[in-house]
């Protein structure tokens, strides 16, 4: 079995190897990513894939633990980075509170933030009171609404400042890494050059720290759509619907069940 990661192991990989980031949202699928990743994020993406909503902003921190709880004890030997979600870290005293329940309930190793410069201030609060913090920059799925829609950052000069400045600024405040999610891949490259800290690529091409996707999307189960970043290993839904069309289709017949399955 791999060594758990550490945030100062994880930090170390910069340079050296990327790292392996992937969603997980119970202990199922986290027992089985364990031998893979070198980090399960339960993100609040969960609340598309797994709770069927149709963006990330209604997920809670009850949710988030729940679901946290579960992954870490799937996951017993790997670092798990918990989502806090949207309007769980407005105010640093919020931000806190809400991290702080996140660890005295679950075992997750660290929290993720939404936000570049303008959360600086919230990260360095929780850093500073022992709560390691995974920053998350570029697109942020909790600004849909207010953004108008999911939309791919570093197309222009001054977006690329800005994500530089806000890479740094995260940085600056404490966090050990942080994810970079749909941004142009020549500037998220850029992103990562300029921070000692790894940049966690979602979207943002192959010149960053790690790599992250989201595991309904890149097992082929999330039907509703797939974006252009996601690669499916496999075709989790036909594989999925075919085997309960087999299993329907042998109860119907009673081909199901045979001698070796019966007491
Ligand atoms: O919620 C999530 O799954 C995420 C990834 C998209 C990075 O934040």
């Amino acid at each position: 079995m791999n060594k758990k990661m550490t945030i100062n192991s994880i930090q170390k990989s910069k340079g050296e190897r990327p790292l392996v980031m992937i969603t997980a949202y119970d202990a199922l699928f986290a027992k089985l990513f364990e031998e893979s990743a070198d980090m399960i994020l339960v993100g609040d993406s969960l609340n598309m894939s797994f709770a069927g909503k149709k963006d990330t902003l209604s997920a809670t921190i009850d949710q988030m633990i729940y679901h946290t709880n579960a992954v870490c004890s799937g996951a017993k030997n790997t670092f798990v980075v918990c989502d806090m979600p949207f309007g769980t870290y407005a105010t640093k005293d919020e931000a806190l509170k809400n991290a702080i329940k996140v660890f005295r309930e679950t075992g997750a190793d660290c929290v993720k933030i939404e936000g570049g410069s303008d959360k600086a201030g919230i990260v360095r609060h929780l850093t500073q009171n022992g709560v390691a913090v995974c920053g998350h920059i570029g697109l942020l799925p909790q600004s849909v609404r207010g953004e108008g829609g999911y939309k791919v950052k570093g197309k222009t000069e001054s977006q690329k400042i800005n994500l530089l400045k806000d890479a740094k600024a995260i940085e600056e405040a404490g966090a050990f890494c942080m994810v970079v999610e749909g941004v142009k891949a020549e500037v998220a490259s850029e992103v990562a050059k300029s921070v000692k800290i790894p940049v966690i690529g979602i979207g943002a091409g192959n010149g960053v720290d790690g790599q992250v996707l989201v595991f309904s999307d890149m097992l082929g189960l999330f039907e509703e759509f797939t974006p252009k970043f996601v690669k499916k290993y496999i075709d989790g839904a036909t594989l999925v619907k075919d085997a309960l069309k087999q299993y329907a289709n042998e109860v119907k017949t009673r081909e199901f069940p045979q001698d070796i399955h019966t007491y």
